[in-house]
């Protein structure tokens, strides 16, 4: 029979509250401060405790922290006066499993003592997910990966690490591309160097300009002294170019010239500084096809893919996610004061069967949201919202295509040339007029296959 120990120094209060869950047939035990409370804990190891927060001695809140310790998935449920908004958000992060107002009405306390307990029985028949304890820094530098595409990359990373060639990381959204770049340079030469950032598409061209290069004294109004660039700073170390697709042409000239001569100038200035740094440039645009509108630089493209690192969108890597989503728990349990540490029946098996278009970023943020959501220490279905997938192709009533958005479209156009060639894919390209390349990531990006 289920145990629940209730609590309070309100004599009525206790009396109303056992005869409602008497009815429910479980075996009660009480309590008319903290310390008794706490003792009885000890002794009968209830499946729920219920305590008030004010009670001469010791409040609930304290209660609460100290059966903590006595076992991590104890249910406590705080009982607070009627309207005390503060008080409800405190225990709800402290951990409580749910906080009742007074007068506490019978129908609640049972709802939330049933829920309690059924959260209990959960999370009693799961084991915990979590590692043991690894340092902060490392939880949050850490790159998970078992599946082959991965392992590949950790290959090459460990290859380039070691010398200084410039890298292009490619790589939807929310891939990883900034973390590869951050374990590329903390893992190899650079490591004690410095690692500077720059996201090219935050400032307009001439603020990029100074921003990356520097720029002396009266070079421009404002300008009150000299300034140190990017990479200038970067020294010896890393200099991360994110988002290289959105440089203007003017600057790319720039860009080109530094990486060709190893050296450049402070806008306004005329002496030289010599570039060292290895360049490190991210991407989720296919450049290729840039190049052919003319928006990027070919000669530009071939200096810093010396090295090209694809990250594969998530849903090709659906073997990751379980581990992902144990490093999430990790990670965020921390920094949100949380103890999710189990994960429910099911949970993996949907979280593989989403598309997520967001890659791994939608993951974490899909997995923060449940976590803050959870009263227990289990990622229950319940708690996980997935965003609905995006509406693709749909055919209206006359049978025609509609299509929603351009890449819909262009999939659907790519989709039906090679059909129509039969997956001849030179001939498809040629027809499409595009590179082989271009189709390829085209194809693995459409999910396209042959019929
Ligand atoms: N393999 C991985 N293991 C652990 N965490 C990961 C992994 N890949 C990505 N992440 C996490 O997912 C989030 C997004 O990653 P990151 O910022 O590196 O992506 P990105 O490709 O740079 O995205 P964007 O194109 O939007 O800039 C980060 O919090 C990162 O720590
Ligand atoms: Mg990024």
């Amino acid at each position: 029979m289920d145990k629940v120990l209730i609590i309070d120094d309100d004599e009525w209060n206790r009396q109303i509250m056992k005869e409602t869950l008497k009815k429910e047939g479980y075996t009660l035990f009480e309590a008319t401060d903290g310390e008794s409370g706490i003792a009885t804990a000890r002794k009968e190891n209830p499946d729920v405790v219920i305590t008030d927060y004010l009670m001469p001695g010791i409040n609930g809140l304290e209660v609460l922290m100290e059966l903590r310790k006595l076992r991590n998935n104890m249910p406590v449920i705080l009982l607070t006066g009627f309207g005390d908004v503060g008080l409800t958000i405190k225990s709800i992060q402290m951990g409580a499993f749910d906080y009742l107002e007074k007068p506490v009405k019978s129908s609640q306390l049972k709802t939330v003592v049933r829920d309690a307990l059924n959260s209990v029985k959960v999370s009693s028949s799961l084991n915990e997910v979590i590692p043991d304890d690894i340092s902060t820094v490392l939880v949050d530098n850490l790159l998970v990966g078992k599946t082959p595409q991965m392992k590949e990359i950790f290959k090459n990373i460990g290859r380039i690490s070691m010398n200084k060639v410039n890298i292009l990381i490619q790589g939807d959204t929310g891939t990883g591309k900034e973390l590869i770049a951050r374990l590329i340079h903390f893992s190899g030469i650079t490591r004690d160097k410095p690692l500077v950032i720059v996201n090219c598409s935050a400032l307009t061209e001439s603020l990029l300009e100074s921003e990356l290069f520097g720029h002396v004294k009266g070079s421009f109004t404002g300008s009150i002294r000299d300034k140190a660039g990017k990479f200038e700073l970067a020294g010896e170390g890393t200099i991360f170019l994110d988002e290289i697709s959105e440089i203007s042409l003017n600057t790319q000239v720039k860009l080109l010239r530094v990486i060709q001569e190893l050296e450049f100038e402070k806008v306004g200035g005329e002496a030289s500084v010599p570039m060292k740094a290895r360049i490190i440039a991210a991407t989720n645009k296919d450049l290729e096809e840039l190049i052919k509108q003319g928006k990027f630089r070919e000669d530009l493209y071939y200096r810093l893919k010396v090295f090209t690192i694809g990250l594969p969108p998530l849903r090709d890597r659906k073997e990751d996610i379980r581990d992902l989503v144990v490093h999430f728990l990790h990670k965020l349990n921390k920094r949100f004061n949380k103890n999710v540490v189990k994960i429910g029946d099911g949970v993996i098996e949907m979280l593989q069967e989403h598309e997520w278009q967001g890659n791994v970023r939608e993951l974490e943020n899909t997995i923060l949201q449940a976590i803050v959501m959870s009263k227990a220490d289990v990622l229950e279905k319940e708690n996980i919202t997935l965003i609905a997938r995006r509406h693709s192709i749909v055919e209206s009533s006359q049978g025609e295509m509609q299509f929603k958005t351009l890449a819909d479209l262009e999939k659907y156009h790519i989709k039906r040339v090679l059909d129509d060639l039969k997956w001849n894919k030179v001939e498809a390209a040629r027809f499409l007029d595009i590179t082989r390349p271009t189709l390829n990531a085209k194809i693995e990006k459409y999910d396209l296959k042959q019929d």
